[in-house]
């Protein structure tokens, strides 16, 4: 009984926890890669920027321009090209797979791929410095943990894919680390004191 009525709390304590995350942060606009740059294209931080810029992630769009997109198209029966259809964009482009009105004033464009809020969820309200060197403060503010949510991953790795191998699937742990964009370890946690030591050598 005792045990039962553990596992009792337990679920509710987890839909709580589900509901809150996907709550939170819900008037949060997006900004796009470009405001995060500022901050993030710093090689002291790690240069997230770059390395995103380099990753398929931000190529994504790009590649609905390639023959091989063509082929693909053509096989779901889309007569347009395919980095004008709506049903390749939607995993391909971060700008189509989001609401315009969930967009700050500049809007964000299909060019950039698939972009940073895309897994960090919209930066509006979390991507001030004070914020973001609260890892719970800018949670509350919106920002989403792709490092523990495969959720946010297979929202677009999935079998509605036309190019999914279902032998494949997806292994989180293996494309988490195939996209790994850390903040250096002596930097984590401290970047004004790190800012700090770097300008006094
Ligand atoms: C449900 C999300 C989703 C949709 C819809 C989608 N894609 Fe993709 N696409 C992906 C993902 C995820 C990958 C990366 C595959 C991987 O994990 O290697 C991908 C990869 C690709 C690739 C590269 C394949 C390779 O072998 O590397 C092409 C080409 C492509 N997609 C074309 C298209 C076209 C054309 C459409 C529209 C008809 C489309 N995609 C619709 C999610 C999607
Ligand atoms: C395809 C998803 C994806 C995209 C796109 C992406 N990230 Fe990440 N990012 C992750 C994941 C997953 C982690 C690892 C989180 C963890 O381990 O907790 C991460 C980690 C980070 C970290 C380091 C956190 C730490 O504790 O070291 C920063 C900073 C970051 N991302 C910023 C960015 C920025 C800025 C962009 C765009 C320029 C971006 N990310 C694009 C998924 C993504
Ligand atoms: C908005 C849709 C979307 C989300 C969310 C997303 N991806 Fe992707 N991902 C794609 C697309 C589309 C591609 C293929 C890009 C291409 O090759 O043109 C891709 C490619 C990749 C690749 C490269 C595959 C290769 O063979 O080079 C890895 C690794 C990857 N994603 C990991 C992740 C992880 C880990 C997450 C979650 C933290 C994630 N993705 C979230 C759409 C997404
Ligand atoms: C004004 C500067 C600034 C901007 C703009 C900014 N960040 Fe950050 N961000 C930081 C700093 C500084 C840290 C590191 C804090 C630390 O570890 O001391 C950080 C940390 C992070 C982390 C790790 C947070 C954690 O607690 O795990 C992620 C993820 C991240 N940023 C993503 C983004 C994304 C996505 C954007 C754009 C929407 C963005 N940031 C915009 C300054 C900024």
């Amino acid at each position: 009984m005792i045990a039962r009525l553990t596992w009792i709390a337990m679920a509710i304590g987890v839909a709580m926890a589900v509901s809150t995350a996907s709550t939170a942060g819900t008037d949060a606009k997006y900004v796009g890669a470009d405001k995060c740059k500022t901050c993030h294209k710093k090689e002291l931080i790690g240069d997230q920027y770059s390395a995103w810029q380099k990753s398929a992630h931000a190529k994504a769009f790009d590649r609905l321009k390639g023959d091989e997109a063509k082929k693909v198209a053509a096989a779901k029966g889309i007569a347009g090209a395919p980095h004008e259809a709506k049903e390749c964009l939607e995993c391909h482009a971060t700008a189509a797979a989001v609401d315009a009105s969930r967009m700050a004033e500049k809007p964000l464009d299909v060019k950039d791929g698939v972009q940073c809020e895309s897994c960090h969820g919209p930066g509006s309200e979390y991507r001030k410095k004070k914020t973001m060197s609260d890892h719970a403060a800018a949670v509350a503010a919106g920002m989403w943990e792709p490092g523990k949510k495969a959720a946010i991953c297979t929202a677009c790795h999935n079998e509605k894919s036309p190019t999914w191998d279902p032998a494949k699937g997806f292994d989180f742990e293996a494309r988490k680390k195939a996209i790994a964009h850390p903040i250096p370890a002596n930097v984590k946690g401290r970047y004004d004191a790190a800012a700090k030591e770097a300008k006094g050598k």
